[in-house]
């Protein structure tokens, strides 16, 4: 049988210890993957120890060269990436080539931010004892960073911490999700095939709390970056001690409707935010709070637009929703939403799943501390709320523990920018829904949506060092 092996210093490492790699949407087996143990990640942090000597020394245009050919590669490769997305995440091959497009994007971003890493001068008179003196800074890569991305967006987010991490002269051990670590695997290739040395990136997948934690406790890891839940995020921060991190956590992402926008337009885009990727997204459009003079309407109409939505295999491209990741999480939104609706909620549409698959649901008469409100959904559920006032709807989009990206539509700049203001969260976007993500904005949440910032040029900040030099120009 053909078995997946680790990628360590360059080198396929195969183990004894295996998984078997199903897809979500039916079952099938794909791949059997090796599993990393504790000698493993020693070998993989020495590895990437010993490559960061020569990443360090090299200069900001051969890094940049480096993500300039990994962005040629994903070019040339774009159909059968895609189709590597489908068959492990079951995500449908419109979406799929949708985030190769956006993995581009990012690899060239990084591509040109590892040519931007600016310092600054300092005005060192600005205080007495400052006279005839020079003061400025410049940034310096970490060491090894580790990173552990999640499945929803298998390239994607691991270029969003691989490439800040190689623009600024890192080096990186990736523990990609148990259920996507095919991408990662084809990413560290081609990071190969572009001429990155041997060792600045290894992947180790495997899972269970032993192997995240002989990653994060290492103390020879300068940084870990990790995307996924608050729990295990609060619990990497706790361990982490005086090292860096950036979390990028959940959210279960509010959106206000006023009623002076073109319904029908905005509609369209809010069954796009809730249901892209059967609402496996962080931002994923979870509660709307709609204004009660067109409540009716806009729900009438957003059930309508919902039953268009074409449910099946994730390789047609007609196919709009796919399989949930897994059977566990099938069965965790299902119990959320039959909960809910014992508590009084009304099912829309959706609401029961059909094998593999959760239907599109929205949910009306949704109370404030239903889990399917309060809670990420990480699926393709939305509440409808009505609200009265705007500073109404702006509580309830703040009722949350989180605050990853949240938005309000209105044509009115004084009320959006009030809203702007009063908003708890890392972002919020105006006249489009909480999914809008450009792989250059910052991005990262305040609450329990994280600590931190990605989109590269906030990323490369986050793995660099300031360094302060002065020097005194008379004796
Ligand atoms: C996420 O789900 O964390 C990222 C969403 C995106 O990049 O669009």
């Amino acid at each position: 049988m053909n078995i997946k092996g680790l990628f360590i210093n360059g080198e396929s490492v195969i183990k004894q210890r295996t998984y078997d790699l199903r897809s979500p949407y039916n079952g099938e087996s794909i791949a059997t993957i090796s599993m990393a143990d504790q000698e493993d990640v020693n070998r993989a942090i020495d590895g990437a120890q010993a490559a960061f000597e020569v990443m360090k020394e090299m200069h900001a245009y051969q890094r940049s060269e480096i993500l300039l050919r990994v962005v040629q590669i994903f070019e040339e490769r774009k159909e059968e990436l895609a189709r590597v997305l489908v068959q492990e995440a079951g995500k449908p091959i419109r979406t799929a080539r949708g985030e190769i497009d956006r993995t581009i994007a990012t690899y060239q971003l990084a591509a040109e931010e590892a040519k931007r890493i600016y310092g600054e001068t300092i005005p060192m008179d600005a205080a007495p004892g400052g006279e005839n003196r020079i003061g400025f800074t410049w940034r310096e890569p970490l060491g090894v960073v580790v990173a552990i991305s999640p499945f929803n967006f298998p390239f994607n987010l691991v270029a969003h911490k691989l490439g800040p991490a190689i623009a600024a002269g890192n080096t990186v051990v990736l523990k990609p999700a148990e259920q996507t670590p095919l991408s990662a695997y084809l990413t560290a290739e081609i990071f190969q095939q572009a001429g990155l040395p041997n060792g600045a990136v290894q992947v180790v997948a495997g899972s269970g709390r032993e192997l995240s934690d002989a990653l994060i406790m290492d103390p020879r890891v300068k940084k870990i970056t990790f995307t996924g839940s608050s729990q295990v995020g609060k619990a990497i921060k706790a361990k982490a001690g005086l090292r860096k991190v950036t979390l990028e956590l959940g959210s279960n992402s509010g959106l206000i409707v006023e009623p002076d926008v073109p319904l029908e337009k905005v509609i369209q885009r809010c069954v796009e935010g809730a249901f892209s990727f059967a609402g496996q997204v962080c931002i994923s459009l979870q509660r709307i709070y709609v204004h009660e003079s067109i409540y009716e309407d806009f729900s009438k109409r957003f059930i309508e637009h919902t039953k268009q939505l074409k449910l099946g295999d994730p390789s047609e491209e007609t196919t709009d929703i796919s399989a949930m990741i897994s059977s566990q999480e099938l069965e965790r939104i299902e119990s959320w939403v039959t909960e809910a609706v014992k508590q009084g909620a009304k099912i829309g549409i959706g609401g029961a799943r059909n094998g593999t698959i959760f239907p599109p649901t929205v949910l009306l008469n949704v109370k404030r501390d239903m889990a399917v409100s309060c809670q990420e959904t990480f699926a393709p559920v939305v509440s409808i709320v009505p609200y009265k006032k705007l500073d109404q709807a702006i509580n309830m989009v703040n009722d949350s523990v989180y605050g990853l990206n949240v938005g309000i539509y209105t044509q009115n700049i004084i009320n959006a920018l009030h809203a702007a203001r009063k908003l708890e969260s890392g972002g919020v976007i105006i006249n489009d829904i909480p999914t809008f993500r450009l792989d250059h904005m910052p991005y990262g949440g305040v609450k329990e949506s994280g600590y931190g910032r990605e989109g590269i040029k906030y990323a490369v900040e986050e793995m660099t060092e300031l360094k302060f030099v002065t020097m005194k120009t008379t004796f």
